[in-house]
């Protein structure tokens, strides 16, 4: 089978060519390296000892994409591409619905005229909101999302499943992720965010590094054990094999099929810097402060629809993210600019 993966340079898109190209998939990325370095794709065949196609072209160019499946043969699609920082988003909703949304109906309309019918999307925990329960299945009703960023997954998700209405040869499978961190064993991928990073774990990484004094924990007086944030961090690793049994069900009845990808155990900040500085061999420094605008107490799912109809588990434990982290970290201290 040959896949078309939107957004393969960046974080989880290369972690998901090295998970297909060694179960033996043909891979054709298309990446416009907004937020990703082709070194990523250079590694990645380097960890596989295989090769990939790449195409380095905007979804937002639809002649471009369209010459592209003109001349390729695509079975499936596994579409990451797309802006993903929720504080920038607010900044630049333009930008962000335009990329995200047009992008995608660009793609699917492409698609369409090439005959290509089945789509993996990125979704996330994000459509669920603050959530209305612990453990969060894919029943869990969807809230709507605070920020323009949380907005497209969900209108995204909406969007797929009217082109699914509309056209039942399409194929459509969401994948709601939790929150991905760690990084392939190797250490020659991995997270590489540019500038201060938003998210936990580059912050917490890049203080392990010491580019950044301390960590910032944003609140301690939340309704959790410790009193700090929960979530189900997931091993980037482990989310890629997902989209790689996901991709089996194409061979099933056309369908929409939402799964969760996690591994249904919270941690909290506290402990999550706690494994890192068992990781990486010194207590990380931090200061308790307030909370952050738009963040919820608790988030983690039940991932058990994705055990029972893919026979996906994740695999490793928030020890092994930290250390796969940090050996990316230390490996690549400035990410792929080296
Ligand atoms: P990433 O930024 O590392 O990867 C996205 C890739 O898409 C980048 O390489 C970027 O250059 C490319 N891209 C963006 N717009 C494009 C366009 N118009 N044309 C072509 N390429 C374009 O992000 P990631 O962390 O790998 O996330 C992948 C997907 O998963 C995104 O859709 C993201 O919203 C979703 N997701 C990520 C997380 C997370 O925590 N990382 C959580 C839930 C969902
Ligand atoms: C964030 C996004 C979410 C997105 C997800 C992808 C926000 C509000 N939400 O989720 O939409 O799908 O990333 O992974 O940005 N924390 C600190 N200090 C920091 C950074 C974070 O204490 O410097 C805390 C947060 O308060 C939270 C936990 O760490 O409790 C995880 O935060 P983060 O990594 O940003 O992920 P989410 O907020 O879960």
């Amino acid at each position: 089978m040959r896949i078309l993966v939107t957004g393969g340079a960046g974080y989880i898109g290369s972690h998901t060519c090295v998970e297909l190209l060694n179960e033996g998939y043909d891979v054709v990325v298309i990446d416009n390296l907004y937020n990703s370095s082709a070194k990523a794709l250079d590694r990645v065949q380097e960890i596989t000892g295989k090769s990939l196609t790449f195409y380095q072209a905007d979804l937002l160019d639809q002649p471009a994409i369209d010459a592209i499946l003109d001349q390729e043969t695509i079975d499936a699609v596994i579409h990451f591409a797309g802006y993903k920082a929720v504080g920038e988003s607010v900044q630049k909703p333009i930008e962000y619905y335009h990329n995200n949304m047009t992008g995608t109906l660009l793609l699917c309309d492409s698609m369409r005229r090439h005959g290509i019918k089945n789509i993996i999307f990125s979704s996330s925990a994000t459509v669920y909101g603050d959530p209305a329960m612990i453990l969060i299945t894919e029943e869990c009703p969807k809230k709507t999302p605070t920020n323009p960023y949380g907005q497209t997954k969900t209108m995204l998700e909406q969007v797929l499943i009217d082109i699914r209405k509309s056209d039942p040869e399409w194929n459509v499978i969401l994948l709601r992720y939790f929150n991905p961190i760690g990084a392939h064993k190797s250490g020659k991928i991995g997270e590489d965010p540019k500038g201060i990073p938003n998210n936990l774990l580059p912050y917490v990484a890049q203080v392990a590094i010491g580019k950044l004094p301390s960590i910032g924990v944003f609140g301690n007086d939340y309704d959790t054990p410790d009193g700090t944030g929960v979530r189900d961090y997931i091993h980037v690793v482990d989310l890629a094999r997902g989209h790689v049994k996901a991709l089996a069900k194409f061979n099933e009845e056309k369908d929409v099929r939402i799964y969760n990808l996690g591994t249904g155990h919270g941690y909290s900040v506290l402990q999550v810097i706690s494994a890192f500085s068992k990781a990486c061999g010194r207590e990380l420094p931090y200061v308790i402060k307030p909370r952050r605008a738009g963040d919820i107490a608790t988030c983690y799912c039940d991932p058990d629809k994705a055990r029972r109809e893919l026979g996906w588990v994740a695999e490793y434990g928030i020890d092994e993210m930290c250390m796969d982290s940090w050996n990316w970290q230390q490996k690549n201290p400035n990410g792929y600019a080296d």
